[in-house]
């Protein structure tokens, strides 16, 4: 089989990694990929966003199955192209990726169909929504409506904080046309769990459960990212969380989807908050999440292509999706400066013979070298026995590489360590 993955982060590298230990894979093509990727896969230069040369791509190479990755193209409608094209597809089609696409739409689903989220407003003009806030509760939480790079998102602590960030999001458009609409919440507290599940629709097989480090310095403090290091399992996801997840979000959001008429087939992800009040949905994604794939993925025994194969094809049920009893931790290694302003351009070192996997996001090769070219370079995963020793694992590899510049979190899973 010739397998096409478009993306190019260290999500789109753990998974054409994973991928590449299914002994029916010929080729796998990655739609831009990068320098790292380009060790496991054949890079070609074609924008995530560009959908119209994907399909061209895809039908004059004869892919037989195509992954799409990123929130970009399935909420552009990149699966509706490709399948109008006669290729086969893992990931949500337009109708269906709106579940991220909108804050709005997820918001009003969850209202109508009863699936317990923070209590919100909506509102698609700033004068209404400045006069709401002279009385809202405060902290509260301010989310323009469309995809914004993960930025989106503005816990405002005092009311002239969540004032100016509803007039740089709907006046001065910050966020260009995702802030035409917002949506205001209430607060919540409490831990954070991620959980990517396998949907066709029918059937919804959760995966092992992660913990993202979005801000940017230790201790979370510091400038919210795309995430700093993942560890799994979320040891906050217990049992009883797990099944009280299933009954009242999981399971409810693939019947909501199917009613409107929006079945999920994919990979959907659940960003859950653990409130004194039960669990919660603080955002969907219609994707794997990015740097929780680099957790989840090396857990994964059963073979990725398959299940996904099956997800496309609407016999999920047909699979046992099995996970590792193991822990994994990955730690990012990034630019110093990221998330704002950052260098590039600059030789990544690292010994051949490394223990831990090594996921490339923002690296390019030339002349066989590896030299940095993102904010996010790369992540170091390890699997262990336990939790501490796969952290252990991973701060020992990321000593060994290096590049000017390298910066990263030294505290990744270690509040599930020490408690
Ligand atoms: P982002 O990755 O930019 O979408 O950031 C989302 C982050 O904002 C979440 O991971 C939470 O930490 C935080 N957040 C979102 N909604 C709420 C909420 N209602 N209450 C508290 N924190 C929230
Ligand atoms: N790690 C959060 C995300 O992928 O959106």
């Amino acid at each position: 089989m010739d397998v096409m993955v478009i993306g190019s982060g260290g999500r789109e590298h753990a998974i054409i990694k994973k991928i590449k230990q299914n002994p029916k894979v010929n080729k796998i093509y990655a739609l831009p990929g990068n320098g790292g990727i380009s060790e496991d896969a054949i890079c070609v230069d074609i924008g995530a966003k560009d959908i119209q040369k994907q399909v061209e791509f895809a039908v004059k190479n004869k892919i037989d199955f195509a992954i799409v990755a990123p929130d970009d193209p399935l909420v552009l409608g990149a699966v509706d192209e490709l399948e109008r094209a006669g290729i086969k597809c893992f990931g949500p089609n337009k109708r269906a990726a709106i579940i991220e696409g909108s804050k709005v739409f997820a918001k009003n689903l969850m209202k109508k169909y009863n699936i317990p989220t923070a209590k919100y407003c909506t509102f698609s003009n700033s004068k209404e929504a400045l006069d709401y806030l002279k009385s809202a509760p405060i902290p509260t939480v301010i989310k323009a409506d469309g995809l914004a790079l993960g930025k989106g998102v503005i816990i405002a602590r005092t009311r002239e904080e969540a004032s100016s960030a509803v007039k740089e999001i709907m006046e001065d458009r910050k966020f260009g046309e995702s802030g035409a609409s917002i949506v205001i919440e209430e607060f919540l507290t409490g831990p954070e769990v991620s959980v990517l599940s396998f949907t066709d629709g029918k059937t919804i097989i959760p995966m092992v459960s992660s913990m993202d480090h979005k801000r940017a310095l230790d201790n979370d403090e510091g400038l919210n990212t795309g995430g700093m290091g993942t560890i799994a399992p979320n040891p906050y996801y217990t049992k009883e969380i797990e099944k009280e997840c299933m009954e009242k979000i999981f399971i409810p959001t693939i019947n909501a989807m199917n009613k409107e008429n929006r079945t999920f087939k994919g990979c959907l992800y659940f960003g859950l908050m653990i409130t004194p009040n039960g669990p919660k949905v603080i955002e969907y994604n219609c994707r794997f999440g990015d740097p929780e794939t680099q957790v989840v993925l090396p857990l994964l025994e059963t073979d990725l292509l398959d299940i996904m194969i099956a997800t496309a094809n609407g016999k999920l049920s047909d699979i046992d999706v099995k996970f590792s009893n193991k822990s994994a931790c990955a730690v990012v290694m990034a630019s110093e400066g990221y998330p704002l302003k950052y260098g590039t351009g600059y030789e990544i070192t690292m010994p051949k013979d490394l223990t831990s996997e090594i996921f490339v996001a923002g690296a390019k090769k030339e002349d066989g070298k590896l030299y940095t070219s993102g904010g996010r370079v790369l992540a170091v995963t390890s699997v262990a026995d336990t939790l501490k020793e796969a952290i252990e694992k991973s701060y020992d590899v990321v000593k060994k590489i290096d590049f000017k510049g390298k910066f990263y979190r030294k505290d990744i899973g270690a509040k599930c360590i020490n408690n």
